[in-house]
């Protein structure tokens, strides 16, 4: 009845940005990620008949506000009329601050729930669940370079290739460590609706997912930056031109990117992506790591920095 699952966070190279079934989660777009190895979420789930209501812990506090959430991602495992559970999660990184939290928590949760609960579900249907609670989580149940992509009326998660295949590193500059302003399904929500780029947006998004793919495929790793750049500051650019406007950025930020501009002119092979957040993350070939996280750990504004390689999907590490 009890069950511990371990996840990581991903970081999407061709991002997800809005929706196209609000009420079921479904993404606009495809997205390809990678998923990282020393960030992680551990999420315990412990179904209990004696409880008359779910409890959440975050950290080692209650957590009235993500409760909901997580509460609906279990009645969609197990049913309205369950058991209701004591959930506890612990990460070892900052929690809703652009660093993809919510894709580790809702893959540990759905792993360890149905195994609490002593259901057999593969991955591509433990994929399915835990993307209607969030749509990057989809993608960290599996490791390496990930591809969701829209498949009929659902959504279809994929390796592309193992980490160890091509073994990246991703240097996380911290540049804030407050909860972003909006979340991003609002955000999303408040895109689509209203800014002028979306639709185009939308229709390129094949054209970026098959270049990248083809990168991935072929350890391209110039061709790799120039769309995964692209196709982030296209999706900011959304952010940016809706109403009201969405900007995550911080002085940092852009700070963080000049800084990774100038080293790509001095022929250091790395390249940057931001999310939801103030956060850089900058992908680099595994002997740049220490040029590039010096750099970052120098821009004023930066506070912290995290190295990580590439990992593999969740896991579950205890059962009973
Ligand atoms: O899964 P959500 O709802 O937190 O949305 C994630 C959105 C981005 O991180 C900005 C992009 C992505 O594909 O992960």
């Amino acid at each position: 009845m009890r069950a511990v699952a371990k996840a990581q966070p991903n970081i999407a190279l061709v991002k997800y940005w809005g929706k196209r079934d609000t009420r079921r989660n479904l993404p606009a777009v495809g997205s390809i990620s990678i998923t990282l190895s020393e960030l992680y979420t551990l999420m315990s789930v412990e179904l209990d008949p004696q409880l008359g209501a779910d409890r959440l812990d975050v950290n080692g506090r209650d957590d009235a506000d993500l409760l909901p959430r997580v509460s609906r991602c279990l009645d969609d495992v197990l049913g309205n009329s369950r058991t209701r559970a004591r959930v506890a999660s612990t990460t070892n990184f900052p929690v809703a601050a652009g660093l993809a939290s919510s894709a580790s928590a809702f893959a540990a949760l759905v792993l360890a729930v149905t195994a609490a609960a002593g259901l057999s579900r593969d991955q591509g249907q433990l994929a399915r669940v835990a993307g209607r609670a969030s749509g990057s989580a989809a993608r960290s149940l599996y490791g390496g370079f990930v591809e969701l992509r829209n498949d009929g009326d659902d959504i279809a998660v994929a390796s592309l290739l193992d980490g160890a295949d091509w073994p990246l590193k991703v240097v996380i500059a911290i540049t804030a460590a407050a909860p972003k302003p909006v979340g991003s399904g609002e955000a999303m929500e408040i895109s689509r609706r209203t800014s002028p780029f979306y639709g185009r947006w939308v229709n390129e998004q094949d054209a970026d997912l098959r270049a990248a793919r083809r990168a991935i495929c072929t350890r391209d790793f110039e061709k790799l930056a120039t769309v995964a750049e692209h196709n982030c500051l296209k999706m900011h650019s959304v952010m940016w031109t809706s109403r009201p406007a969405v900007v995550y950025w911080n002085e940092a930020t852009l700070a963080c990117m000049q800084a990774i501009r100038q080293l790509q002119a001095e022929g250091v092979g790395v390249f940057f992506t931001i999310d939801a957040g103030p956060q850089v993350k900058a992908i680099c070939l595994p002997e740049a790591e220490q040029a590039v996280c010096g750099t970052l750990a120098a821009v004023p504004g930066v506070t912290k920095t995290m190295i990580s390689g590439l990992g593999s999907g969740a896991v579950l590490v205890d059962a009973a």
